[in-house]
């Protein structure tokens, strides 16, 4: 059975029945709510959303220690490997491609995606998006990326059926709670696990919130914690 663990704010890491591993939106230094301890034990793939750094920031290390496959927009991939991460798997929206035993396809958001430089320079990273992973028994889990609700997310309900969708929920720089229950209604997944919420003040949505407009389990997983799901 797969398992998902989330490793605070919009990381996580999905162990398929294969064994292989693919972490999502890497962020482990500067994380307030990564596990503290946690160590990877294996990295195959990685999925960066976009180029903002709570989502990119992690991937030089991931990859220097494991050397997966990272996939991500095409500019995204294009400043990996100028920064010297290879194996890069560019694709854009509508794309599918297979890594390990599953399938990968990249889907829109509605956000920004910049690589902010350490001199404070934006570097052009391509459009934000999402992933729908495709599992070996058929099932699909949605990792949304930062979003806010969008109508299309109705085009990724007929297009995937996602069986779990992954969230923002966090307000400001997202979809609140309530722009999540209406992501449920497009989406109709069977269960939702909510993300980008609590960790900086800011971040001020709750899974409660949504959980009280929302028919569709909520899971709140604890960071470091498995759910086999
Ligand atoms: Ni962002
Ligand atoms: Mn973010």
């Amino acid at each position: 059975m797969p398992q998902i663990t989330w490793l605070g704010h919009s990381t996580f890491s999905l162990t398929l029945a294969s064994g292989e591993v693919i972490v999502v939106d890497p962020f482990i230094d500067g994380n307030p709510s990564f596990p503290s301890g946690y160590e990877f034990s294996r990295v195959d793939t990685i999925l960066v959303t976009h180029g903002h750094g709570d989502h990119l920031s992690g991937v030089p290390g991931l990859a220097g220690q494991f050397a997966p496959r990272v996939v991500a927009n095409y500019e995204i991939c294009n400043w990996l490997a100028a920064h010297g991460v290879a194996n890069t798997v560019p694709m854009n929206f509508g794309g599918t491609t297979a890594v390990g035993g599953v399938t990968v396809t990249m889907t829109p958001a509605l956000h920004s995606s910049a690589i902010e430089q350490p001199d404070g320079r934006n570097v052009y990273g391509g459009n934000p998006g999402g992933y729908i992973v495709r599992l070996e028994d058929g099932r699909a889990v949605y990792f949304a990326g930062d979003t806010d609700v969008f109508g299309d997310m109705a085009l990724i309900r007929e297009l995937h059926a996602p069986d779990l969708a992954v969230l923002p929920i966090g307000d400001v720089y997202t979809m609140s709670p309530r722009g999540a229950a209406v992501a449920a209604r497009l989406l109709q997944p069977k269960i939702i696990i909510p993300a980008h919420y609590g960790t900086f003040p800011p971040l001020t949505g709750t899974p409660a919130e949504l959980q009280a407009l929302v028919e569709v389990p909520v899971w709140v997983l604890t960071p470091g914690q498995p759910v086999t799901w």
